[in-house]
């Protein structure tokens, strides 16, 4: 073997080793970078939820609105969840929340509502119809205040036949 094919062997093998060198060192990189990413991301849940505050005694209070926005029947107010009712004897709110598991009911045919998840059926007036939810839906405290909004309280249940006389 001739002297220039002996260092163009050896060059060689020192460019192929440099290249495994630096392929290395990139997966390294990567991995290291790649950990740190998701320590950050597991840190930051860790310290969202570590910080959460339950909504506050002020935010469970909710106006819905004029009387006058509402005609008669049933109209969900999204902001409280909760279905505004006006039937002949008078208004109600009715809690949007499942008992089974806390979904939100949806109106269905007859003026029952149903609930997406389970499949749970509801009266228009909260009574369980059909499971898996074995208690009807919450009737909430309505009132007018003082600037003459209609107004829920989702922390004070009423009875189902409570209505707010206007
Ligand atoms: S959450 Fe409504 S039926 Fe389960």
């Amino acid at each position: 073997m001739s002297v220039a094919r002996l260092v163009t062997r050896f060059t060689e093998g020192k460019r192929d080793g440099a290249a495994r060198a630096g392929r290395r060192q990139f997966l390294a990189w990567l991995a290291r970078g790649t950990l740190a990413g998701a320590g950050a991301i597991v840190v930051g849940q860790v310290l969202r939820f570590l910080s959460y505050q339950p909504a506050s005694e002020n935010t469970t209070i909710i106006a819905l609105g004029q009387p006058e926005d509402y005609p008669p029947g049933v109209h969900y107010v999204r902001a409280a969840q909760t279905y505004l009712g006006r039937d002949t004897e008078g208004w109600y709110a009715l809690d949007a929340v499942c008992t089974h598991l806390g979904c939100l009911v949806e109106p269905a045919k007859d003026g029952l509502f149903s609930c997406p998840c389970h499949g749970s059926y509801f009266h228009g007036d909260g009574r369980v119809k059909t499971g898996p939810a074995t208690k009807p839906l919450r009737h909430l405290y309505l009132w007018v205040d003082q600037d003459g909004l209609l107004t829920v309280d989702r922390t004070r249940e009423v009875s189902s036949t409570v209505r707010l006389l206007l």
